[in-house]
């Protein structure tokens, strides 16, 4: 008897051994399986480019179907063409997108150039743009000025204030100034499924409380229904036909075939004809990602570990799936590396502006995608970070991040001076 329970005893205790063993393997193998995969040179996928200087975001992705190349081209000649006053009339902030993306790029902190805008809730609550240019003798919507503050650690920031036309006394009202945020890769975070969206909050809310970011739901005019809202910098659209429609009306006055179907309902026939827009968005869905760069640097690889360790890769996470897209094959099931969970999360107070808009408070943001981050300086020499460019360099964009973000910025402020080089060294990687 005693031997028989000898013998079940010594087989349970190889049993429990080799599940101890093939699941140490197994959690082994499956990190070891996503350092490879985050070390992945192709960060947007099977479309991603090689390509290094200044026109580094302007390539279509390299997987693109011959057959579209006259489109994206036509495309691209309207992101850039100089609008006629009498079709901008009466009020616009750019007489063309490339005025403000530049080079498909960032634009730069206000008063470096002219991409920054103003938004403001007025008294009917959707957000607008305030314009810059009034033309034909309209009024102009109001004044807006701003002045650099320093704070005591070395940081700078822009202070915003706003008074509408003919009134001092509404100056004040609920402002936010945005830069234009570079404009690769957004085909692919487009056919990222909201499915897999909710799924990351979900995640992020079982896994830690509080830092978990918010899924917004905005209604999105084309699909005529309520969607994940990931464009912009509150993710305030969910498609980025609904974001380039937008874009459209609120940065040029421009009103095309989906104005009709959002909230700035125009009777009038659009301006910017179907067969336009579709190759406009065409050209905006296929902007290629670049390749990382320096795979081999032994910092950026160290950076990479930091960039986990500190808690950076709970929001901008490391890798997304795309889902299918009928429309562009080009972008449909791709394994990409954008460095953000497109949720929004509470940055803290010194980020917050006055506007708040829909679900998203004045405090949150979207994480900001990182890929390419390390090209934007070298595709615009002015462009800067952060919402609304007042970050002047990256270690500048990471001592802002506070409120939710407030962990990973003191693990970054205790690093040692070697450790802090190799994540910056990894970001410019990117
Ligand atoms: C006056 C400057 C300006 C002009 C002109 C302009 N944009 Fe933008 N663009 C911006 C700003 C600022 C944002 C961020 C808006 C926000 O977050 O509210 C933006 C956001 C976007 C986004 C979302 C990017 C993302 O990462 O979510 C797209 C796409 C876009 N613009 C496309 C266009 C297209 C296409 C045109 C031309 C029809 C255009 N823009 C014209 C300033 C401009
Ligand atoms: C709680 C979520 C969160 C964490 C953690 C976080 N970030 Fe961010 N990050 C964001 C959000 C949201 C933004 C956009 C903020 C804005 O524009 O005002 C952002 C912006 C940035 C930017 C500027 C991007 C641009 O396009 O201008 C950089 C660089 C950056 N983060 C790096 C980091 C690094 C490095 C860490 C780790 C030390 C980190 N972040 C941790 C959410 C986070």
């Amino acid at each position: 008897m005693a031997a028989k329970t000898l013998q079940t005893a010594a087989v349970v205790s190889i049993m429990l051994l080799a599940f101890g063993i093939a699941y140490y393997a197994g959690r082994h193998m499956a990190r070891e399986s996503f350092i490879i995969s985050a070390q992945d040179s192709a960060l947007g996928g099977a479309g991603s480019v090689a390509e290094q200087n200044f026109r580094a975001y302007g390539h279509s992705v390299r997987n693109l179907d011959m057959r579209r190349w006259r489109t994206f081209a036509a495309g691209k000649a309207i992101f850039d063409h100089h609008w006629a006053l009498r079709m901008l009339a009466p009020y616009y902030n750019a007489r063309s997108c490339s005025a403000c993306h530049i080079h498909d790029g960032a634009g730069g902190a206000p008063g470096l150039d002219s991409s920054v805008v103003a938004e403001l809730i007025g008294p009917g609550v959707t957000v607008a743009s305030i314009y810059r240019h009034a033309e034909a003798g309209a009024p102009p919507v109001g004044t807006w000025s701003f002045r650099w503050e320093s704070n005591s650690d070395g940081l700078v920031r822009p202070d915003v204030r706003f008074c509408l036309a003919g009134t001092a006394s509404s100056c004040g009202e609920a402002v936010s100034l945005r830069i234009a945020p570079p404009l690769i890769g957004l085909g692919l975070l487009n056919a990222v499924p909201d499915s897999e969206i909710l799924a990351i909050a979900l995640l992020e809310a079982e896994n830690n409380p509080a830092t978990a970011g918010l899924a917004r739901r905005v209604w999105s005019p084309r699909d005529q229904r309520l969607e994940a809202g990931r464009f912009g910098w509150k993710s305030s659209s969910a498609t980025l036909d609904d974001q380039i429609s937008s874009s459209l009306y609120k940065e040029m006055s421009l009103t095309s075939g989906l104005s009709k179907l959002g909230p700035v309902a125009s009777g009038c026939s659009p301006k910017v004809q179907d067969s336009l827009f579709d190759a406009l968005s065409l050209y905006c869905h296929l902007l290629a990602v670049p390749d990382r760069r320096n795979l081999g640097n032994p910092l950026a690889a160290r950076g990479a570990v930091v960039f986990r360790q500190v808690g950076c890769a709970g929001c901008h996470r490391e890798t997304l799936v795309t889902g299918a897209d009928k429309a562009f094959p080009e972008l449909s099931y791709q394994v990409i590396h954008p460095y953000t969970d497109l949720l929004l999360h509470n940055l803290g107070k010194g980020l917050s502006d006055s506007l708040s808009d829909g679900e998203a408070p004045a405090a949150a943001w979207r994480t900001a995608p990182l890929w390419g981050i390390g090209l934007r300086e070298t595709v615009n020499p002015n462009a800067r970070f952060l919402h609304d460019g007042r970050a002047r360099n990256l270690d500048d964009a990471i001592r802002w991040h506070a409120g939710q973000a407030r962990a990973a910025r003191r693990n970054y402020e205790l690093l040692s001076k070697e450790d802090k080089e190799c994540l910056l060294e990894f970001l410019r990687s990117l």
